[in-house]
């Protein structure tokens, strides 16, 4: 199908300004060139609007209940977002979401599961699944895969909550940093959960292969969440949290070619890069072309 590209430049669910440039530096690295050189046709639907640092309620930084800062921004661009995304499948296009911080994945899961049921895999050093009530933070780019879930304080919240998302079709791949007070939800949801341990002792086709198991077993298509710090900060250096130990380039190459080889994906997206932290805007080309083998580039 046509992809089409649809940035989400938000900041406000993380700690580092900066991640807001995300779409714009993954468009700068080539983004459609790749694909169009991959034999992939690609259009571009532009952003979404995301309310700007200077333009925010400063209160909402210091939320009075609960953890999460920036909870209305999050609902807005959520909501946005998930009408984007599904509209383009409605069009039997592939959303190919641009991020912002993780907390744009709530809208995309969310409009990428309305209209069917979906698996996703969430590549990511972090398990994305605190609720207001754990963060440590209150940064809503800890809460993501919590939220499409519904868990904790986000049950009844529509905007959040994916109608066609069920833990037991939810993978997490790389993880390598959760916090204390995360990891009970994490055990008690029937998410499963792939470490970077696991990856070294299984190896990355094995392990991506019962990822992929997890996603598709009874759904119609599987969203691939990409956040970049999945990679090790030496691959990927403009990320706002860099964890060591992550990644390599041909593993998450890998996994991203066994996704397109089963031939399940219905939408994606590339998260967390941020180019004032980065290194010549490499974690936005890395991006680039992990989204190619993802979207089936073929080598010959
Ligand atoms: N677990 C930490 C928190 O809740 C870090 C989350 C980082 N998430 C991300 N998408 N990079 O604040
Ligand atoms: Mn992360
Ligand atoms: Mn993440
Ligand atoms: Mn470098």
């Amino acid at each position: 199908p046509t992809v089409r590209v649809v940035g989400a430049p938000t900041d406000y669910g993380a700690n580092r300004r900066g991640v807001d440039m995300g779409p714009s530096a993954i468009r700068y690295a080539g983004l459609a060139q790749e694909l169009e050189r991959a034999d992939i046709d690609v259009v571009d639907d532009g952003d979404v609007r995301a309310p700007r640092a200077e333009e925010r309620d400063p209160e909402a930084e210091r939320p009075a209940s609960g953890r999460a800062k920036f909870l209305r921004e999050t609902r807005e661009v959520a909501t946005r977002l998930a009408d984007r995304v599904a509209g383009a499948l409605v069009g039997d296009e592939l959303p190919l979401v641009l991020g912002g911080d993780h907390s744009v994945a709530i809208g995309s899961v969310t409009g990428s599961a309305r209209n069917a049921d979906i698996g996703a895999i969430w590549f990511d050093a972090h398990g994305d699944f605190n609720t207001p009530e754990t963060s440590p933070s209150g940064n809503v780019h800890g809460m993501p895969l919590a939220a499409a879930l519904g868990v904790g304080d986000f049950g009844d919240v529509e905007w959040a909550n994916a109608a066609g998302l069920r833990a037991e079709n939810v993978a997490i791949v790389g993880l390598r940093s959760v916090d204390p007070s995360e990891r009970p939800a994490i055990a008690d949801s029937d998410v499963t959960t792939f470490t970077m341990s696991d990856i070294d002792e299984q190896g990355i086709t094995s392990v991506a292969e019962d990822a992929l198991d997890v996603a598709t077993a009874g759904t119609e298509g599987v969203h691939v969440s990409l956040d970049l710090d999945w990679l090790d900060p030496r691959e990927a250096p403009g990320v706002g949290t860099p964890v060591r130990g992550g990644a390599t380039y041909r593993e998450a190459h890998s996994a991203m070619e066994a996704v397109a080889e089963r031939g399940c994906l219905r939408s994606l997206e590339l998260v967390e890069v941020n180019p004032i932290l980065d290194d010549r805007n490499e974690t936005a080309s890395l991006a680039t072309e992990l989204a190619a083998s993802a979207l089936g580039k073929q080598i010959l």
